[in-house]
């Protein structure tokens, strides 16, 4: 399997369609002179702004609910299939084949709340050859914003074949915010996800539940970008292994949808599920969005702005008032960008907000209350300071510009599979405190750069007078080290109470750069290796001969 692998790296390497275009075979996408689109496309079938509805994921129901003596849940199971489906997002009845999981993109909404373990079985129904690069379908899903054992962590080398299911167990220890899980199969990340395998996971506790707007006033948006050939289907073209750049924008997996809202206050859990793309939020009223919770959960302060920049992989929950406008205006979430994206005409637009009157049996207003304040893990990573006799951990972020290869601190993962996963680039003890300090090295790009495991407290960049943004003061896994830019963070390095510690990927979010080859590992806890679940075998993957009516196989919505 692993020779396979190495071969779709190598397609990949040369550029995917880039490629194949080069030897003739395809008509190259996106480099039509002057073109304002990505896509090939006939223009009376390209998704246009502001057209179509809004439509919110369903929520996955447990087929199975284990509760205590009292009665009170303390652990879900869920059931996921990886499939490939004919999703309708462009016109003309055209059908785009994606991947998704239970057959949808994004895919089912989890919400759990705290200390409700999880366990999620995800089958892999994919077809097993994928039709656009004639490799293995392999998958790894990763709970992202989770504290989960080494094992259920979506360790890229731990792939799932078609034909064979894998269950991921979730502590939700940690307190409530917005998590995501989403494939990370080992240099099949980028494709995977691009192709759908993403979806939101809600962890809520009882602080959040009194702070935040809840039900149908708490809303996920997942935010990503993609590009269509002529007949349809989704194009994939990485500029050589570098970015994919999409055309259309998807809220939900709609293009630019239209959401009706009421004239009140609405969360709006933002998640960047871009492979590449970075946004420059902003609402077309130039009013303020208020941040209060980032990708650890609820911040210190909430924290009001006018544009806030995310990139893949980051969650910001933002509070939008649209009692500040009359029934029937619209209001449109706008992208101003960020350097080093590739922009098309309609990338500066997400989507739009249309205010419709209230309805009688709507909750009261909400407003921020006056003892707004955070708790617990959350509280305990933003009261994090500097002592100075922290150990520091330094990674510097890569591009090779002769082998096109991308390193943190030189490494690969080619190189951390090649030490058979022994490679690490740091070794903090359980509860150990330190001091990371993040440089992009690489002229003309930025990097999302995500640690697995931890929440962490950005407390210095080299820009913005020293300071992190208004909208990064809360707790994050995921840091924007732009251009030229050197951030510092601080990091607990806590675990779940049933592990020894283990190893954990630190990579670039923008996963193009993560599957060629921008991603090594840390390990927590001793150093020899000997306590630490394995990643890769210490749960493997079963055969997938379960009866047709078990009931893992039953997904919600039924037959969707
Ligand atoms: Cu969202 Cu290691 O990934
Ligand atoms: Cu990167």
């Amino acid at each position: 399997m692993e020779r396979l692998v190495v071969d779709r790296r190598e397609v990949l390497k040369l550029g995917g369609l880039g490629a194949l275009a080069a030897a003739g075979l395809v008509v190259p996408i996106g480099v039509r002179a002057g073109a304002g689109s990505a896509s090939t496309l006939a223009s009376a079938i390209m998704p246009r702004p502001y057209r179509r509805d809004f439509l919110r994921p369903p929520v996955l129901q447990p087929y199975e609910v284990v509760k205590d003596a009292q009665g009170r849940p303390v652990l879900e199971r869920y059931s996921l299939t990886a499939r490939q489906f004919e999703a309708g997002i462009v016109g003309g009845g055209l059908p785009t084949t994606m991947w998704g999981y239970n057959g949808m993109v994004p895919g089912p909404t989890i919400s759990v709340h705290q200390n409700v373990r999880v366990e999620m079985r995800v089958r892999n129904d994919l077809p097993a050859v994928d039709t656009t690069f004639g490799q293995p379908s392999l998958t790894s899903t990763h709970l992202h914003g989770s504290a989960s054992l080494p094992q259920f962590d979506g360790y890229a080398s731990d792939v799932t074949q078609t034909g064979f299911y894998k269950t991921y167990e979730y502590p939700d220890f940690q307190g409530a915010r917005t998590l995501w899980y989403h494939d990370h199969a080992v240099h099949h990340t980028a494709v995977n996800a691009y192709s759908g395998l993403a979806a939101q996971y809600h962890l809520h506790d009882d602080l959040e539940e009194r702070m935040l707007p809840q039900g149908q006033f708490d809303v996920p948006l997942t935010i990503s970008d993609a590009m269509f050939a002529a007949d349809g289907s989704l194009a994939y073209d990485d500029k050589g292994v570098k970015s994919l750049w999409g055309d259309v924008i998807l809220v939900n997996g709609v293009p630019w949808p239209v959401m009706k809202v009421k004239p009140r206050i609405y969360r709006f859990r933002i998640l960047v599920a871009s492979i590449s793309r970075s946004y420059r939020l902003r609402l077309s009223t130039g009013h303020t969005m208020t941040v209060v919770a980032t990708d650890g959960g609820m911040v210190p302060v909430p924290q009001p702005v006018t544009q806030f920049r995310a990139s893949s992989g980051e969650r910001y929950e933002v509070l939008v008032d649209f009692s500040k406008y009359p029934v029937g205006a619209t209001v449109d979430l706008l992208n101003a960008s960020n350097p080093n994206n590739v922009n098309y005409d309609h990338t500066n637009k997400v989507m739009r907000f249309q205010v419709v009157a209230p309805s009688s049996d709507d909750p009261p207003p909400y407003a921020i209350p006056a003892d707004w304040r955070i708790e617990g893990e959350g509280k305990a990573t933003m009261d994090l300071q500097r002592t100075g006799k922290e150990r520091v951990t330094r990674l510097r972020l890569k591009h090779d510009d002769v082998t096109n290869v991308w390193s943190i601190n030189g490494v690969t993962w080619d190189d951390v599979v090649a030490s058979g996963y022994t490679k690490i680039a740091a070794n903090p003890r359980i509860d150990e405190v330190q001091l990371w300090e993040l440089e992009n090295s690489s002229g003309g790009w930025f990097h999302p750069v995500h640690i697995h495991l931890v929440d962490f407290k950005i407390v210095g960049r080299n820009t913005n007078g020293g300071q992190p943004h208004p909208w990064e003061r809360g707790p994050k896994d995921v840091v924007y080290l732009g251009e030229g830019e050197t951030v510092r963070l601080l990091a607990k390095f806590h675990v779940s109470d049933d592990t020894t510690g283990g190893r954990y990927m630190i990579h670039c979010h923008n996963l193009v750069h993560e599957d060629h080859d921008m991603m090594t590992q840390f390990l927590v806890g001793d150093p020899d290796f000997t306590n630490d679940p394995h990643p890769i075998y210490a749960a493997p993957p079963v055969k997938d001969d379960l009866p047709e009516d078990s009931p893992t196989y039953l997904e919600y919505p039924p037959g969707v």
